[in-house]
């Protein structure tokens, strides 16, 4: 049994906003970047793991922000719909948090794992426990959580990704889900594995579908912005006018997307970035800026992470050009 973690009083209370934005010329700077990234096109790979997913063309690329008092900025293909894969992670534990609280961090460590989004190779040193949420093992027992947490888990995933974007037509890609599945011989390895240990309650194959899922949905720049939005607004959701989660909650999300969300690349992020992110194999990258916006970039191309190479490069133009890093 671990330690139980032991906090002070949950803080409800929004944090003002740090930064002032209005000398910042959003639209130009979303310009200048798309600008930057355009004869760049065709660099990285698509992730060609999953077939469905192999042939998007790489001459894509889409960002949109949107600001703490409600105003959108977008550039390119900002309102394509793609494959969020990943990027899901950061719904579903905060799901698995309003589920379960604390009690997570009892099956889910919160550390950086240094390995790829796929590798089981700590599991056995932590038997059954994965490093964090936002790795593919850490992901499939947050999924084991929801199924046991939620009465309808895909009706609830399907209504929190809604509510959050505001978009009411968000939902499932039936063939990248059936694609997942057919190649998915690694999370169905790490989902029995961490069985074996006792730290998956549902049927194997219930968690996997749900997981499956979650990495199906298809969204755009502008939605997924939209999505993260009660991680810049200290819990608050704008779309629906609810609070989500407690503020607290939201920074703690955000300390977790700073030093996994993007893989093994979290260090580089934090280096090259400085923002709270997490990337998906679709190639989009979400971003905050906590107090001030949340953001979404897309371009297909991966780099040898299986980050969007162009969305990398075009975070760390913005927090280079606006100055809004959190370090
Ligand atoms: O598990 C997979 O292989 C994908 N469906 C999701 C991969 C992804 O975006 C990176 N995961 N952390």
């Amino acid at each position: 049994m671990r330690e139980p973690i032991r906090n002070g009083p949950i803080q409800n209370e929004p944090i003002q906003n740090q930064f002032d934005i209005s000398g910042l010329d959003l639209p130009d700077i979303l310009g200048t970047i798309h600008e930057e990234v355009r004869p760049r096109f065709g660099e990285g790979r698509a992730a060609d793991y999953i077939d469905a997913l192999a042939g998007v063309p790489l001459d894509r690329f889409g960002m949109a922000l949107v600001t703490c008092d409600g105003r959108v900025h977008e550039v390119g293909d900002s309102r394509e719909r793609f494959s969020i894969q990943s990027i899901s992670k950061v719904h579903t534990v905060t799901m698995a948090l309003q589920a379960v609280g604390d009690a997570l961090w009892e099956r889910v460590d919160r550390e950086p794992s240094g390995d790829p989004f796929n590798s089981l190779i700590q599991l056995e040193y932590h038997r059954g426990i994965p490093r964090n949420p936002f790795m593919n093992a850490g992901a499939l027992v947050v999924s084991d959580v929801i199924l046991s947490g939620y009465g309808q888990p895909e009706q609830a995933l399907l209504e929190f990704m809604r509510s959050r974007s505001g978009s009411t037509d968000v939902g499932g890609d039936e063939v990248v889900a059936r694609s997942e599945r057919e190649s998915g011989f690694r999370n169905i390895a790490t989902a029995n594995f961490i069985r074996s240990f006792g730290n998956i309650e549902n049927e194997v194959d219930a968690v996997l579908d749900f997981y499956f899922l979650q990495c199906s949905l298809s969204m755009d720049c502008v939605d997924l912005a939209r999505s993260v939005q009660y991680l810049a607004r200290g819990g608050y959701c704008n779309a629906s006018g609810t609070q989500v989660i407690s503020t607290q909650l939201a920074t703690r999300i955000n300390s977790l997307m700073m030093t996994a969300g993007t893989y093994d690349a979290a260090g580089d992020f934090a280096f090259y970035v400085g923002l709270p992110a997490k990337s998906g194999v679709g190639g989009g990258i979400v971003a905050v800026v906590p107090h001030v916006m949340s953001l979404c970039v897309w371009y297909p191309g991966l780099d040898d992470k299986g980050n969007s190479l162009l969305g990398r490069y075009a975070l760390h133009r913005f927090t280079q050009m606006t100055g809004l890093s959190v370090f």
